[in-house]
């Protein structure tokens, strides 16, 4: 007997029909929430430089484009709002009248329950400083911080955000959070938790559209070591502990060994944030024609998905739904 092969994987990679039958895992429109922005007393959409297709919105082009992304079967919309007047405290941010109130308030009025409006809870866009909490000094005050977000999250709620997202990385959010909603009479209001943040250097092009850059040091005594994988693990016990809803792990492509652990670890839903960075620097090579655009991309989310997101938070939701429809 010669020795032919008994086994021959390649039988299920012959045909597109075999191919698509066995495939593991699958990429749909609804697996994909899109980040906007929406700008403070601009006349028109601002296109954010470093992000080739992504815009800074007037509240009026906020909805249309949110619009258009639950007509391509899109989950959601995560807001972020960049006020015209910022202060050492962030105080925009809980404003009822703030614009990332009436952005969400906007979103909720177009969306009812077709597609998800979630608040992304920070203060870096608030606040004069840009960090993600208030300061005692040089230093970022977690506990007076959390006073700051409970407020915010009630204000979010309030305007109509089905979903918080606390992104600031401050000890004990989740469940301040929790607390403060409940209080308020927002039980419903889920909580997903940025749990695992790094603090990362794919979040330049963010800073850009989010205008929230800090203007000293850096986020790295609360955000998470890009070394560390079991802090990894101990941050999303606590969030778990502490109520979330779901979790999140960011940035997404550098991260899937995290993603991966906290899906299998804890079970619950599971988000990735597939950042700023990664996605200009995909389509910096696309335009040079270095990459193919959409082959790139797909094969990007679809990574994300076989590493456990069941939800993947990226600026490339509408094209990526568009090609998937
Ligand atoms: C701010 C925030 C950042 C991002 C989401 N929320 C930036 C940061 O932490 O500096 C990054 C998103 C991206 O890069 O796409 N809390
Ligand atoms: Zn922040």
């Amino acid at each position: 007997m010669t020795s032919l092969p008994l086994r021959r994987p390649r039988r299920l990679r012959r045909t597109p029909a075999l191919r698509s039958a066995f495939a593991e895992t699958r990429l749909e429109p609804s697996r994909l929430i899109a980040p906007l922005f929406v700008k403070e007393g601009i006349p028109a959409p601002a296109p954010v430089a470093s992000m080739p297709g992504v815009y800074q919105h007037t509240l009026e082009s906020l909805v249309k484009e949110a619009r258009e992304l639950a007509g391509r079967g899109v989950s959601g919309v995560l807001l972020f709002g960049v006020p015209a007047h910022k202060d050492s405290s962030g105080s925009q941010a809980g404003d009822p009248e703030g614009i990332s109130q009436r952005g969400l308030a906007a979103l909720k009025a177009e969306l009812g329950d077709e597609a998800l409006v979630i608040a992304d809870l920070c203060l870096c866009e608030y606040t004069n400083h840009g960090h993600c909490g208030v300061l005692d000094g040089d230093y970022v005050d977690n506990d007076a911080t959390l006073d700051r977000y409970k407020r915010i999250a009630v204000a979010q709620a309030h305007a109509g955000a089905d979903i918080v997202a606390p992104s600031g990385m401050m000890d004990g959010q989740v469940g301040a959070l929790r607390t403060a909603l409940d209080e308020a009479g927002y039980a419903d209001t889920v909580i997903l938790a940025y749990t695992a943040k790094y603090a990362s250097s794919l979040y330049g092009p963010f800073r850009d559209a989010a205008e929230g850059a800090p203007q000293f040091g850096d986020r790295r005594s609360y955000q998470q070591d890009p070394a560390n994988f079991e802090e990894a693990l101990r941050e999303a016990a606590l969030d778990v502990a502490e109520g979330a809803d779901a979790l999140m792990v960011k940035p997404a492509s550098h991260y899937l060994d995290v993603l991966r652990a906290i899906k299998d670890r804890f079970g619950l839903p599971t988000a990735a944030y597939n950042v700023s960075g990664e996605y200009s620097m995909l389509m910096a090579a696309a335009q040079r024609g270095w990459i193919d655009e959409r082959a790139a991309t797909l094969e990007t989310l679809t990574a994300i998905r076989r590493a456990g997101a069941d939800l993947i938070v990226t600026y490339h939701a509408k094209k990526a739904a568009e090609w998937l429809a």
